[in-house]
């Protein structure tokens, strides 16, 4: 059964990630207006800021004959004390879809059980899922290979805070059987909610999923060297006791030589340089973290089709 809505990786099988980067990666070989969501409406709720998410959910959807409203916080009733529940289902009323950008992942959950229409995690606390499809597309591209299992011969490595970006990776990995390492400091690692049920899936799909201390482990001889930021959206009063405990945990030259030869660069930006990656990695030959901020807008065309696409308007 497709779930109607997208609030985590787990909930998308490895055939429906295929699926959607296939559809990604035709979209962006043609990248032409369509009428694919013609007379559909997205709401885009904002919690935090935003560039990459805010600006590829709407022009996607303006390339395929959509609207997107940007409704911050500030100008919705949500402001006022009006509830998540009462919103979602007055805006069920209007719009084909939500997406919604967060502080807390369980407020994303009420709207999603209020709303009729598909509800798509933005961003949360715990998870960005569309993040991390974007980032599974710029892999393939990187290695030119056809679909995210031919994905499983090669090691990514994640390095910094198990942050919402560790964690929906971890289970993304998981769901498609590959091999993933995170290096945390202790303390920071992803939650255990998580490794559990990376674990799990792990089980069925024969993934390597795993999180260890030292970001040279994680990184010896992997294909993919993913880190974000040290201090997430939120997060800013912990910023200055972030910088020493994450220290160790920078993606620079000395910690790149680990790497395999070929291995690529991953930050979802935005990025702080010389705090969880140097200016000299990030702007360097392996990095290809614009061609990854690029592909938000492929993939969020193909998530939008794939799960707004084949409802009509609430009535
Ligand atoms: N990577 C990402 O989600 O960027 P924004 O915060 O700019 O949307
Ligand atoms: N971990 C970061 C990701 C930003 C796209 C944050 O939550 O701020």
């Amino acid at each position: 059964m497709n779930p109607k809505d997208f609030l985590s990786m787990a909930d998308l099988s490895a055939a429906e990630i295929t699926d959607i980067l296939a559809i990604a990666k035709r979209l962006k070989a043609r990248r032409v207006p369509s009428r694919a969501l013609l007379g559909k409406s997205l709401g885009m709720i904002f919690q935090k800021p935003s560039t990459r998410t805010a600006v590829s959910f709407a022009v996607a959807m303006y390339e395929m004959g959509g609207l997107a409203l940007t409704l911050s916080e500030q100008q919705l009733q949500l402001k006022r004390g009006e509830t998540l529940a009462d919103t979602a289902r007055t805006l069920s009323r209007y719009l084909a879809g939500i997406m919604i950008r967060a502080h807390r992942h369980e407020d994303v959950e009420i709207l999603a059980r209020y709303a009729d229409v598909p509800v798509i995690n933005g961003l949360t606390d715990k998870e960005h899922p569309c993040q991390v499809l974007a980032d599974l597309l710029t892999v393939m591209e990187a290695f030119r290979v056809k679909s995210p299992a031919d994905l499983k011969k090669f090691h990514i490595a994640y390095v910094g805070d198990g942050n919402n970006m560790a964690q929906s990776w971890m289970l993304g990995a998981a769901i498609l059987g590959l091999h993933f390492t995170a290096a945390c400091p202790r303390g920071y690692e992803p939650d255990k909610d998580f490794q559990i049920q990376a674990l799990r899936l792990s089980k069925r799909s024969g993934a390597r999923v795993a999180v260890v201390e030292d970001p040279r482990e994680a990184v010896a001889g992997a294909h993919v060297v993913y880190t974000d930021v040290w201090t997430s959206m939120g997060q800013e009063e912990e910023a200055e006791k972030r910088r020493d405990i994450f220290r160790k945990f920078q993606v620079n030259e000395s910690l790149m030589e680990m790497a395999h030869p070929k291995a690529i660069v991953l930050h979802c930006l935005p990025a702080h340089r010389e705090e969880e990656i140097t200016a000299s990695v990030l702007e360097g030959p392996q990095s290809v973290v614009f061609q990854q901020a690029e592909n938000r807008l492929h993939v969020q065309k193909a998530v939008l089709q794939k799960f707004l696409g084949g409802r009509s308007k609430s009535s």
